[in-house]
C-alpha cells in the first residue's frame, strides 16, 4: 500500500513538473531581438498620398520610403492607385512576446479603429489590435491623440533557411492565391509556404510574410522587374 501510494504520489509529482515545465515555456519569452529592418506592403487607393503615407509609418520623409519602391513610384511621384508600395519599418522584439513595430499615430477628427487599420494602415494591422494596444475607448478616442498601431513582422526563421534576412509583412487581398503572391514576388510557391506554414493565402484577409535577401537583393530584385517590363 505505501509502495502504491508512493508510486502514485511521484507520479502526480512528475505530472506536475511537466505542467508547471509546459506553463513556464508559454510564459517564457518568444523574442529575444528584432532586426533594423522590416517592409511593410501598404496598398495605396485613391486618394491616399505618399505624404500622409510616411507620416502614418513614422518615416522622416518620402524619400525614405520611394527608395524601396524603385518601379512602383515613377519620378514624378505620381503614383497609379491601385498598387503595393513597400514601407520600411525596425521589426522589434514587443514586451519578449512577438516580433512587431508599434507606429505612433495621431488621430484625427472622423477616426474609428477601423479607419485607423484598413484605410490609414491598409490592413497591415487590424481595429482589434489597435483596439488592444490603447487604452481609449474605441467610441471615444479623442482627435489628435497619439495612439499605438502595433503591426506584426519577422525577422527569418533560420529552420526555413538562413538565405533571407528581410521579409514583407504582406496583407492578402481578395483575389490572391499562393501562386499569385509567390510569382509577384518571383520566388516558389514552396519557400513562400515554408515561412508562412498556417497562413490561408485565398482567404482575402490576414498576414504572410514574403523572404528576401536583404535589401541590397530586395532593391536589385525591384530593378530587373523594372527593366523586363519596359
Ligand atoms: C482593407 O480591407 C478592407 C476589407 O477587406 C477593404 O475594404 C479595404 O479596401 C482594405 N484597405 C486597403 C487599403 O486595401
Ligand atoms: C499578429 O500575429 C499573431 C501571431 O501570429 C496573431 O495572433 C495576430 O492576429 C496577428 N495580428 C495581426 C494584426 O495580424
Ligand atoms: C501605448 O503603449 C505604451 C507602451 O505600452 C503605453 O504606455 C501607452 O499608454 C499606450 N498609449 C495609449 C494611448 O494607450
Ligand atoms: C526571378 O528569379 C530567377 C531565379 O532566381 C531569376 O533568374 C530571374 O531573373 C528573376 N526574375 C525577376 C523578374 O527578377
Amino acid at each position: 500500500m505505501l509502495e502504491l501510494n508512493l508510486g502514485l504520489r511521484s507520479a502526480a509529482f512528475v505530472l506536475l513538473l511537466l505542467t508547471s515545465i509546459g506553463f513556464s515555456s508559454l510564459v517564457q519569452s518568444k523574442c529575444i531581438r528584432g532586426c533594423d529592418l522590416a517592409l511593410g506592403s501598404y496598398n495605396v487607393e485613391e486618394g491616399n498620398d505618399l505624404t500622409s503615407i510616411s507620416t502614418y509609418t513614422n518615416n522622416n520623409d518620402i524619400n525614405s520610403i520611394i527608395k524601396y519602391n524603385p518601379t512602383t513610384i515613377p519620378n514624378n511621384l505620381d503614383i497609379q492607385a491601385p498598387v503595393r508600395i513597400n514601407v520600411p519599418f525596425s521589426c522589434d522584439c514587443i514586451n519578449g512576446e512577438f516580433l512587431g513595430h508599434v507606429f505612433n499615430y495621431e488621430v484625427q477628427s472622423q477616426d474609428t479603429y477601423d479607419v485607423i487599420a484598413e484605410q490609414k494602415y491598409a490592413n497591415l494591422t487590424t481595429a482589434e489590435w489597435v483596439k488592444m494596444f490603447n487604452t481609449y475607448d474605441p467610441n471615444r478616442i479623442p482627435d489628435y491623440a497619439r495612439i499605438n498601431v502595433t503591426i506584426n513582422c519577422s525577422c527569418g526563421d533560420s529552420s526555413v533557411s538562413r538565405e533571407y534576412g528581410l521579409f514583407v509583412t504582406y496583407p492578402l487581398q481578395q483575389g490572391e492565391t499562393l501562386d499569385s503572391v509567390s510569382s509577384a514576388a518571383n520566388l516558389s510557391s514552396d519557400l513562400i509556404r515554408r515561412y508562412n506554414p498556417d497562413a490561408d493565402f485565398s482567404a482575402g484577409s490576414g498576414l504572410v510574410y514574403i523572404p528576401g535577401r536583404g535589401e541590397g537583393e530586395v532593391l536589385a530584385q525591384l530593378k530587373k522587374i523594372r527593366v523586363n517590363h519596359k
